[in-house]
């Protein structure tokens, strides 16, 4: 089993090198540049993992390198905690603040799943370095890799013939280009069914508009009121899917994620304990306490979210009829999710109270039913398959 394993990394990274040429498209020197950076499976160390590893395209720019556990597999061989999030799309995410949103103080934005990088340049600098990805000790190792890259010569042209003699400068420099590619066209090219919809120029099947009227319907399966869209606005831009806020679910536990072998450990999202760096206690505003956000996980924007292989901070969905019905479920048939004592089972008790209870689609009494029928969950799934990029392509 383990050398199975260990063979179907290989041949994903072996994949992966045949495939990447083919991935970097961006248009300005900076963001070619960054783009080779962020598809360069030397950068790891050990090598054999680029940030593309788990930012694929046709994975929705997520995936997990090869790992079928919910959450990644980096450098070393050795799995992460949390699933991959689209690297596309997060350019526009605004700081980690506490804004007023419906009357309520609530947290909102930053990257990652919760909101501790407030700037793409520090969520690159932290997968570099993290030993579950790839790897890298110390930024003057990350800056010799680039230095003897087939791309040294464009990083020189851009950045000057001596950059490389001065390390820190260097390293700030590959930050940049990946951050010039991130926030390229490439990676928000809005070129989906759902795009072409609202320019007036596709036209949504019956099963994708009843999707959709269900997704906005505040009585039904609600998803807009955490994803926003607004199909009056011609822009797809005005469509992000997200305010960045922040909810505890009570998305189930993954029991293949290695931590969880330990019973009494809990990702708590914005209580730790991935996020210690820097921890909420400090920033929360008065009448606000830190622990009515434990369990809390940032809005994903849904973009292209058809492609992803796993789904939820802790990847333990793996198709979109399962976490719409979820949605629909969760209240009315908990055993399903939880097990036998239907009590959401990736939370301490203490803080189950965080739940989101108070709106659609999880307002309703366990007597009630589902929120939505058999039907109704495939059609808001036709609907988020209209989100993929390259419609007509
Ligand atoms: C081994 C897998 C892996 C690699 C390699 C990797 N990432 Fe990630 N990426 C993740 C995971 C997991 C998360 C969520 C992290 C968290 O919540 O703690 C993430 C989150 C992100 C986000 C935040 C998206 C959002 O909306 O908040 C961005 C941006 C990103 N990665 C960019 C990069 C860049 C740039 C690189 C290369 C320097 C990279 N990633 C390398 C797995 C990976
Ligand atoms: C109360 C706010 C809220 C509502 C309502 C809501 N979502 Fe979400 N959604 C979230 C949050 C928060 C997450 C991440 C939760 C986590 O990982 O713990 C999420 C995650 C997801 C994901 C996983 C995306 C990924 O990349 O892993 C999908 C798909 C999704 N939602 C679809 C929907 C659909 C469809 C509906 C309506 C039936 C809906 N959401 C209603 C807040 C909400």
């Amino acid at each position: 089993m383990k050398t199975a394993t260990v063979k179907l990394g290989r041949t994903f990274s072996m994949l992966l090198c045949l495939l990447l040429p083919a991935l970097a498209h961006a248009e300005t020197r900076i963001e070619a540049l960054g783009a080779a950076i962020f598809n360069d499976t030397n950068l790891s160390e050990p090598a054999g993992v680029a940030c593309a590893s788990c930012h694929l395209p046709f994975a929705g720019n997520a995936g997990n390198n090869g790992s079928a556990a919910g959450v990644p597999k980096g450098s070393r061989g050795v799995l992460g905690v949390r699933n991959s999030m689209s690297s596309a799309y997060a350019a526009t995410t605004p700081s980690f603040t506490f804004h007023v949103f419906a009357g309520r103080v609530e947290p909102a934005g930053g990257l990652s799943w919760d909101g501790r990088a407030d700037k793409l340049s520090q969520q690159a600098q932290s997968h570099l370095f993290n030993p579950a990805e790839m790897n890298n000790k110390d930024a003057a190792g990350v800056v010799a890799k680039v230095a003897s890259s087939a791309y040294a010569n464009q990083f020189k042209a851009e950045f000057g013939a001596n950059i490389f003699s001065t390390p820190d400068a260097a390293f700030q420099r590959i930050l940049q280009a990946l951050t010039a590619f991130e926030a390229s066209s490439a990676q928000q090219p809005y070129t989906s069914k759902f795009d072409q919809f609202i320019r007036g120029k596709a036209t949504l099947s019956a099963a994708e508009e009843r999707g959709l009227k269900l997704f906005t319907n505040p009585q039904k399966a609600n998803c807009a009121s955490c994803h926003p869209v607004n199909p009056t606005s011609r822009n797809p831009a005005d469509s992000t899917f997200t305010r960045h806020g922040f909810f505890a679910l009570g998305v189930p536990r993954n029991t293949a994620i290695p931590a969880n072998g330990n019973p009494s450990y809990f990702d708590l999202g914005l209580c730790g304990p991935v996020r210690n760096k820097p921890a909420l206690t400090a920033e929360v505003p008065v009448n606000v306490t830190i622990e009515q956000f434990c369990g809390s996980f940032k809005t994903p924007s849904l973009r292209n979210v058809a492609l992803r292989p796993a789904f939820m901070h802790n990847g333990v969905f793996r198709n979109l009829t399962d976490v719409v019905s979820f949605y629909a479920t969760r209240n009315s048939d908990p055993v399903r999710w939880y097990g036998s004592r239907g009590v959401p089972n990736d939370l301490p008790m203490a803080y189950q109270g965080n739940i989101v209870r108070d709106r659609a689609p999880f307002n309703r009494p366990a007597s009630a039913g589902p929120a939505l029928t058999p039907a109704e969950i495939g059609d808001v799934v036709a609907f988020l398959k209209t989100l993929t990029d390259g419609y007509g392509r």
